[in-house]
């Protein structure tokens, strides 16, 4: 890149070197990078666009094109991503929080809401903490736990948790003995267990963004055995004995899901309804058992 005049200048050869490589979103990751580089926000960086770049600010700048150029996520290039008005700290390794899976915390928030106690709350498949760090500072009163087998998301989990100044016991655990093990220790069960599992299956990997494809964790992203309906079904079927009187599990669906998710609460006993997301996509999944 050669040297530009000002912030405005560097903007636009930022916007066309990402372009040409093939990046959707060009304007807005431009904004993003550059103003990384230059230590603004995009507000920020829209009321500085006469700036003058010096000489290790277009260095920087360059860097973080470039990554950013071979399709990896501005978030992993940044080191950090917006959820629920946060910005969480993330990292390769770690799945990138999404917009729509705000909505678990939209109606994990309705569903304890005003229950005049502590409520106990896990969270499966914690990732970056962006669920169960999110829950603890927005419901009233609420023990909350967050559990993955990945050492490297606890760990980013923790940071996170500190970074906001929220109480989360994280625990490196597999699965539904995870929760298993959490109900045992404390001697009484969950009011709400939240979860985005892993969902898609592993012939939509070539219909994924490259971002995705190379950069995020299979762990995160790919359903066990191939099976989209895998972790749904293992909550469903452990749920009752994991949940207090009134609980309720809410889990993120793939984009095909829905149908088959309320027949599978159907089958197994369950009340279920499903929430659309913002794109009109039957997104969470909302559960109670339905002997109680
Ligand atoms: C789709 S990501 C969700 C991350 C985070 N909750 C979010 O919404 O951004 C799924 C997470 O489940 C974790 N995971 C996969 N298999 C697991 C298992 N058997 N037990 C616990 N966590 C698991 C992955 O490591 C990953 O962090």
């Amino acid at each position: 890149m050669p040297r530009p005049a000002d912030a405005r200048e560097m903007l636009r050869m930022a916007q066309e070197f990402l372009e040409r490589k093939g990046v959707e979103e060009a304007r807005l990751d431009a904004e993003l990078l550059v103003g990384h580089a230059l230590g603004l926000d995009r507000l920020q960086l829209f009321c500085e666009l006469e700036r003058p770049i010096s000489g290790k600010e277009l260095d920087n700048a360059r860097d973080l094109l470039v990554r950013r150029g071979r399709r990896e996520p501005t978030a992993y290039v940044t080191g950090k991503r917006e959820f629920y008005g946060r910005d969480f700290a993330v990292k390769s390794g770690v799945l990138i929080p999404r917009p729509e899976t705000e909505l678990l915390v939209d109606r994990g928030r309705e569903l304890m809401k005003g229950r005049g106690r502590e409520v106990a709350v896990a969270d499966l498949g914690t990732g970056s903490g962006c669920l169960a760090v999110t829950l603890a500072l927005e419901l009233e009163d609420a023990r909350v736990w967050g559990i993955d087998i990945s050492g490297d998301a606890v760990e980013l989990a923790r940071e996170n948790a500190q970074r906001f100044e929220a109480e989360v016991d994280f625990r490196v655990a597999d699965g539904i003995s995870g929760l298993a093990n959490i109900v045992t220790e404390r001697g009484a069960a969950l009011d709400l267990i939240v979860s985005n599992p892993p969902y898609i299956e592993p012939a939509e990997a070539e219909s994924l963004a490259p971002e995705v494809r190379e950069y995020e964790p299979e762990i995160a992203l790919f359903a066990p055995e191939g099976d989209p309906d895998h972790w749904l079904r293992a909550l469903l079927e452990a749920g009752e004995g994991l949940l207090s009187n009134g609980g309720s599990i809410l889990v993120e669906l793939g984009h095909q899901q829905g149908e088959r998710a309320i027949a599978l609460a159907g089958d197994l006993g369950w009340s279920a309804c499903l929430h659309k997301d913002l794109a009109g996509i039957e997104r969470v999944f909302e559960g109670q058992p339905a002997a109680r």
